[in-house]
């Protein structure tokens, strides 16, 4: 007889362990049990959860027969270590880190998408989050070729990269000196071109698992001093015809968002708009200047809660309904 989900958020001192814990208060989803796992540093912490303090459990320590579900937001080795733990105690297991992302028998999945019959299935990285409903949306074009500039939020580098733009922020006001330790030099009031790493290539791979068809992607990636919200500059070459007026049509249709017009001035940003939101908000779309065709278009989302948390909490919603739990 179905008693209720017993859920494990394996991270949830984290940023995306947070932004899932908030989501599910927001969400109609009644749970028997909920756990938060994290480092043994972060034991006895607590967090609150729908009025009540959860303690913060060792992840170490923990006994996953105490769970039903677990989704992981820890790094990817930590999901390397305690994923395969979790599935041996017949837990379902949902993964947000690269660990198994570009795994075969691993579905990668975002919400919306169909569940196939499987214990595991990995959600992808915010970037390809942003950019899936607009390419899948734009697909009928023809897409050619997409150039991305991804402005990267601190928080993309977790806690620690939140924490480190709120001290040098504080610091700096206050003429005092800092210490760089996430960032490479500093990161308030200053931007940093992220320079080498599989960047480009971990883009393309997970983008070729979530899309109906591959296309050529290019990508400059900044980390620039915004707490939340991820933000990228898009160009799209297509060969069909594309004009402004089309994308904006097909976009709207796919559900990206309009920015408040009254007080953003029609302008997307990362925090007079998708802070703490589900949506994609598009803006300052336009045809591409002859000789090329297609369009380029400027879009924002909240990286951990449209890039991570809504994914982890529609496979829930489907599996509690589907396992009668
Ligand atoms: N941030 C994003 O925009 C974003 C978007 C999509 C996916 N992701 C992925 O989601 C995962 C989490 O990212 P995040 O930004 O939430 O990172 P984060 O803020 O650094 O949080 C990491 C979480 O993992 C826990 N943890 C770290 N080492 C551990 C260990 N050895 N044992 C047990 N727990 C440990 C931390 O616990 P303590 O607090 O105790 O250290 C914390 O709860 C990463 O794999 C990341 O790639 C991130």
């Amino acid at each position: 007889m179905a008693t209720g989900c017993r859920l494990a958020i394996a991270g949830a001192t984290g940023e995306v362990g947070r932004a899932l814990i908030s989501a599910l208060e927001d969400a109609e989803l009644e749970l028997a049990e909920v756990h938060a796992l994290a480092s043994a540093a972060s034991e006895d912490e607590t967090i609150m959860y729908r009025g009540r303090a959860l303690l913060v459990e060792s992840l170490d320590d923990f006994d996953f027969k105490r769970a039903d579900i677990v989704v992981f937001a820890v790094p990817e080795t930590v999901a390397h270590k305690f994923v395969p733990q979790a599935r041996a105690a017949a837990c379902r297991v949902i993964d947000h880190s690269a660990a198994f992302r570009l795994q075969d028998d691993v579905p990668l999945l975002v919400e919306g998408s169909v569940i196939p019959a499987t214990d595991l299935v990995a959600c992808p990285g915010a970037l390809s989050s942003l950019l899936v409903p607009v390419l899948t949306a734009l697909a009928p074009f023809q897409l050619q070729s997409v150039h991305v500039t991804a402005l990267n939020p601190v928080s993309m580098r977790g806690r620690a990269g939140t924490r480190e733009l709120a001290g040098q922020t504080g610091e700096l006001l206050n003429a005092r000196g800092i210490e760089p330790a996430v960032f490479p030099v500093q990161i308030a009031f200053n931007t940093l071109p992220v320079v080498g790493g599989q960047g480009a290539d971990a883009l393309m791979d997970e983008l070729e698992r979530l899309l109906p068809e591959a296309v050529p992607v290019g990508l400059a990636e900044v980390v620039v001093p915004v707490f939340y919200g991820i933000s990228a500059a898009l160009r799209l070459e297509t060969a069909l015809p594309l004009s402004a007026a089309a994308a904006e049509k097909a976009l709207a249709a796919a559900g990206l968002l309009s920015p408040d017009s009254e007080q953003d001035q029609g302008v997307a940003t990362p925090v007079t708009d998708a802070s703490g939101q589900d949506g994609v908000y598009l803006s300052a779309v336009s045809a591409l200047p002859a000789p090329f065709q297609g369009v380029q278009l400027w879009l924002v989302a909240d990286n951990v809660r449209q890039g991570a948390a809504r994914h982890s909490l529609y496979i829930l919603k489907k599996w509690i309904k589907d396992f009668k739990y």
